[in-house]
This record gives structure tokens, C-alpha cells and sequence, in this order.
């Protein structure tokens, strides 16, 4: 008998891996006791091995020496991607990283299953990048060859939105139109589907590049770096007048991807040169200090449970950054964070709009509406989501684990083929 395929959600933030057994959908436990494996690396600075998932957020959270990442998916397709660097004691390119973490992934598969697989059926969102078609492709060769370095013979891909779609519909056997509303760590998947007793029809699928971790650095934008300089003002070295911080290192420092990349000597003199010309030099010294003792992913932590903590409407809801200084906290309303993410809020309403418009529908005869990921669990994506698909009612999939229960469920599809 062939190994069936295995199938990889292999996300943003969260990654996950199933299998078919017996016509039934089998998630292998990648970590004990999860069915979903953060999408994390820790590359420990004395060149041992590469730790990945929970063990890499430990490895972090404990303050042992080396180089935490995460949301490498959001690098695939730029040129950064293949740029080699001194990572962990050695030199090596973010796509070298990704492979060993599906070499990982792959082992991990199979010790859980007890075969071994040559073959992958991946998730892939329906665009890496959604302005730009040679980035976008490139993004899955990308992906394709750190498959095929990690051990496997071949590598297929799947719409995610679409898999989440297998997952969701059918059980019911309803005949109607459903919108599936994915939104994960980067990216806003969309699909409008025809289900019925036969299974589901894909009518048109459309996706942008933004998700949680985009809010993640809204939100810090708008209310954590404040705290760390942003907004404040220079003196100017010669002459009179104030100028204002530059905004480019607190972006890098609220984007998950880039944060590594700002531990550098140079980022620490550009940090003390502001220091010694800022009006007021608390927030760029807290700022020294957060590049110095490496604390950029604390911050970018802080800020995410903030945001989770804010959508469930937890009365007292802030940005607690007592990791960084001791009782330092900003605080963080649900009507505070939806003021920051409302421009996103418009740029994913229009991208469900253009999705009804790929799929030559009205926006009336959306039956149902599907959550699918982490991200669609903010209040406010429902409330678009609603808002567009007036007669719709919502449906709450799994979030974290419908794309991976579609991909496995797609991957009989693959063997039905000749
Ligand atoms: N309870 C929650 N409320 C709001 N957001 C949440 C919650 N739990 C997780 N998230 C957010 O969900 C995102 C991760 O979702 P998910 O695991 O579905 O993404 P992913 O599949 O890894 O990413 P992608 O599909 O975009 O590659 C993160 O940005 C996280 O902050
Ligand atoms: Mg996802």
C-alpha cells in the first residue's frame, strides 16, 4: 500500500498536518497533546540544534541566547527570503530555516503516523501578495523548494479558503451559496461556494495580504511604540527647531518578520544618537533598552494578547509591558483597537465585495456565512462580514484547524487521479 498523502496547513502563525485513515480525517499531533504547532524557530546562539513550536516560545520566554522567529511565511517571495546573514551562530538564509522547520514537520508526521511521506498536499493562500503577480509566484516556488529540500518527492498546493470550504460544508447537505472568511496570521482569504448534497462547487476566490499580525502592528503603531518614542520630537544637531522621530524602526519593530533583523550594532548607535537628541529621552532610552536585552518579540507578545484581550471585551484591557519595565502598561479598549484597525477594517470589506464580484453574485444570496482562523474570532471581522452578507448567518468552523482538515480531505482527490 502507497503512504498517503500528507496534508500541511503550513500558516503564518499556527501550522498543522492531517491525514486521511479509514475515510476519515487524522490531524497528527505535531507537538503533544496540539493539534496546531506555532509556526516558530528558536536558533539557539551556540549553533546546537534548531528548536521549533512551543519549545521555540519556551526558549524565548526563558531568555536563553539565540534567535527567535516567526511569521516566515510573510517572507516567502522577497528577496529577503534567500539573503544569507549570521543566524545563530552561523550564516544561513531564511529559506534554509524553513526547510529545516519542515524537515521537522515532516519527521514529526511521520513518527506520529508511524509511515513515511513523499508526498504533500499544502495550503497556500489564494495570493502571498495580492499587488504583485512575479512576488506571488515566486512565494510558491519559494515554498515548493523548501518542500522538496525537506524530503519530499512531490509537492501540491491547495487554495486554503477552499479547503476550509471541504471542511465546513457538506455535513448538511444544505443547497446554498456560503462566503468562507479566512483570516490567519498574514493573510484574508475568501471563497464563495455552492454547496449541496454532491459536495461543494468553488464559484471564485479572492485574497489580500493583511491578517493578525497586521493588526498586531497597527495596534502597536497606534498605542505600544508611543511609549518607546514613537511621535516625539529631535533637536536638531545644528541649527534651531525640532524634527520629528523617524517612524521606519518602530514599523520593523511592530512587524513580527523584521524584528530579528534589528539586533545589530548599527541599530543600537542609531538608537543612542536619538537618545542624545530627543526632547524627552525616557521612551527612546526604553526603546535602547528593548534592542539591547533583545526584547522586540516581548513587546510584539504583548501586544498580541493585548489585542486578544481587547476583542473579548475584558474590562480594565491594556498592553501590559511590565516584561519591559516594570508596571509599565498602555491601556487598550475594544473601541481604542477597532480606531486603529478601522482603515484595515474598509480594505477587507472591499476585498469580500471584489470577491462577490469575481463570483458574479449578490451579496443577498450569501446563505451562510464561514469563519475560518484566528483572526476571524475579532468581533469586528464578523461585523464586516455581516455587514456585507446582510442575509447571511454565521457558521463558526474550527478555527485553527479547517484549512488542514480540508487539505486532508482534498488529498483523496489526488489519489483519485490517475
Ligand atoms: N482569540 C483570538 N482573538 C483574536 N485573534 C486571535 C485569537 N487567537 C488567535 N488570534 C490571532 O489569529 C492569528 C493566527 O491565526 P491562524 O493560526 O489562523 O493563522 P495562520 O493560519 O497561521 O496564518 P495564515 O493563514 O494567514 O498564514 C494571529 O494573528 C493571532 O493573534
Ligand atoms: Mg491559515
Amino acid at each position: 500500500m502507497t503512504a498517503p498523502t500528507l496534508a500541511v496547513d503550513f500558516g503564518t502563525s499556527n501550522s498543522a498536518a492531517a491525514i486521511m485513515v479509514d475515510g476519515k480525517v487524522r490531524r497528527l499531533q505535531l507537538e503533544a497533546g496540539a493539534d496546531t504547532l506555532p509556526t516558530a524557530v528558536f536558533l539557539p546562539s551556540d549553533g546546537g540544534p534548531m528548536l521549533i513550536g512551543r519549545q521555540a516560545e519556551t526558549a524565548l520566554t526563558e531568555g536563553d541566547a539565540g534567535r527567535y522567529m516567526r511569521a516566515l511565511k510573510s517572507v516567502l517571495g522577497t528577496p529577503l527570503f534567500h539573503e544569507s546573514r549570521m543566524i545563530g551562530g552561523r550564516r544561513r538564509a531564511i529559506s534554509d530555516i524553513v526547510t529545516a522547520l519542515l524537515a521537522q514537520l515532516k519527521l514529526r508526521a511521520e513518527l506520529a503516523a508511524d509511515a513515511r511521506f513523499s508526498h504533500v498536499l499544502s495550503g497556500r493562500p489564494v495570493h502571498f501578495h495580492s499587488s504583485d503577480a512575479g512576488r506571488d509566484a515566486q512565494a510558491e516556488a519559494d515554498l515548493r523548494s523548501c518542500y522538496l529540500a525537506a524530503g519530499f518527492e512531490s509537492v501540491a498546493f491547495m487554495a486554503e479558503p477552499e479547503a476550509a470550504a471541504l471542511a465546513t460544508s457538506g455535513t448538511d447537505g444544505l443547497s446554498e451559496l456560503r462566503m468562507i472568511v479566512d483570516i490567519g496570521g498574514g493573510t484574508s482569504d475568501f471563497s464563495v461556494v455552492r454547496t449541496g448534497p454532491h459536495g461543494v462547487e468553488v464559484v471564485a476566490s479572492h485574497g489580500i495580504r493583511l491578517g493578525g499580525t497586521d493588526f498586531d502592528q497597527a495596534i502597536s503603531m497606534a498605542h505600544a511604540m508611543p511609549a518607546f518614542g514613537l511621535g516625539g520630537q529631535l533637536r536638531r544637531t545644528f541649527g534651531d527647531g525640532l524634527l520629528p522621530v523617524p517612524r521606519a524602526l518602530f514599523s520593523d519593530l511592530a512587524t513580527w518578520a523584521m524584528i530579528p533583523f534589528l539586533y545589530t550594532r548599527e541599530t543600537e548607535r542609531a538608537v543612542a544618537d536619538l537618545v542624545r537628541h530627543a526632547v524627552q529621552p525616557l521612551p527612546l532610552q526604553r526603546l535602547g533598552a528593548v534592542i539591547e536585552h533583545r526584547l522586540g518579540h516581548d513587546l510584539a507578545f504583548a501586544v498580541e494578547r493585548g489585542k486578544i484581550a481587547a476583542n473579548a471585551a475584558k474590562a480594565g484591557a491594556c498592553i501590559d509591558l511590565g516584561g519591559i519595565e516594570r508596571g509599565l502598561t498602555v491601556p487598550l479598549s475594544a473601541g481604542l483597537m477597532n480606531a486603529a484597525l478601522a482603515p484595515m477594517c474598509v480594505t477587507l470589506r472591499t476585498a469580500m465585495y471584489e470577491t462577490l464580484f469575481h463570483a458574479k453574485v449578490p451579496a443577498g444570496s450569501i446563505s451562510a456565512i464561514v469563519l475560518v482562523g484566528g483572526s476571524s474570532m475579532m468581533s469586528l471581522i464578523e461585523a464586516e462580514a455581516r455587514s456585507v452578507c446582510l442575509a447571511a448567518r454565521v457558521i463558526w468552523s474550527e478555527a485553527f484547524t479547517a484549512v488542514v482538515d480540508g487539505l486532508a480531505l482534498a488529498t483523496t482527490r489526488l489519489s483519485d487521479k490517475p
